[in-house]
């Protein structure tokens, strides 16, 4: 009886905490990174998952732990908008990188701040239904460094940003799998005129994956 009551608790606990990224996104995570916007001298603590007004957006927010049971080592966040469609592709884009994220007075801080980053740019989502924001917290391993053939992700431009492959990026960083996310919904307030089902996919393609196609090839 006391196991299956352990059972039944457990399962609940799953049922009500796997809501950190959106149902349809792959990695899925359990945890949640604290996330506080700022805007005019107010604060708004996010929801996951909820709808929110582009004007709470507009800086960086404010990241903090939700588990503090261990504060130690480095983090890194990244902000990407998976749900892209331009006429008819569908694409990622990269809206933040921050690595060297370390828990200082309940919140994550910036703690090296000559390691390479991607600045935080705010969603401008286009005409059309609401896009996915979501912010991915991974432990960052010891002696972290981006590698350099991912360099060309970071200017805040379309060329840069646009055909984030988050896949790759994990691999070839070394980042692994987040520990921690959140997701938010911006919309465009005026509605499209046009719709265009989604008909390709567009991932870039990294200097990084070209150098070890060559040397497999070779
Ligand atoms: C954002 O805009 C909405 C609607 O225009 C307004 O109600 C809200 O107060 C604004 N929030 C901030 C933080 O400026
Ligand atoms: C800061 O980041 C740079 C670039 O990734 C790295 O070489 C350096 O070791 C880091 N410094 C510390 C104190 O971790």
């Amino acid at each position: 009886m006391q196991f299956l009551s352990i059972l039944t608790s457990s399962f609940l606990a799953i049922g009500l905490t796997a809501a950190s990224t959106p149902s349809s996104f792959t990695p899925s995570v359990e945890a949640d990174v604290g996330v506080i916007f700022s805007a005019d001298g107010s604060q708004l603590t996010l929801t996951a998952g909820t709808l929110i007004s582009q004007n709470w957006t507009t800086d960086a927010p404010t990241l903090y732990l939700e588990d503090t049971t261990s504060t130690d080592g480095q983090y890194t966040i990244i902000m990407i908008d998976p749900t892209i469609n331009e006429d008819g592709v569908l694409t990622t884009a990269l809206h933040w990188y921050q690595p060297y994220l370390a828990y200082s007075s309940g919140v994550l801080e910036i703690s090296n701040t000559s390691a390479p980053s991607a600045e935080y740019v705010y969603p401008t989502p286009l005409e059309g239904p609401a896009h996915d924001y979501i912010l991915l917290l991974y432990s960052q391993p010891e002696d972290y460094s981006l590698p350099v053939c991912l360099e060309s992700l970071l200017p805040a431009t379309d060329a840069a940003r646009l055909g984030f492959d988050l896949d790759e990026f994990e691999e070839v960083t070394g980042l692994g799998t987040p520990v921690a996310a959140n997701w938010f919904q911006v919309v465009n307030p005026t509605p499209a005129s046009t719709t265009y089902a989604i008909t390709s996919t567009l991932v870039a393609t990294y200097a990084c994956e070209a150098t070890a196609t060559a040397t497999a090839s070779s």
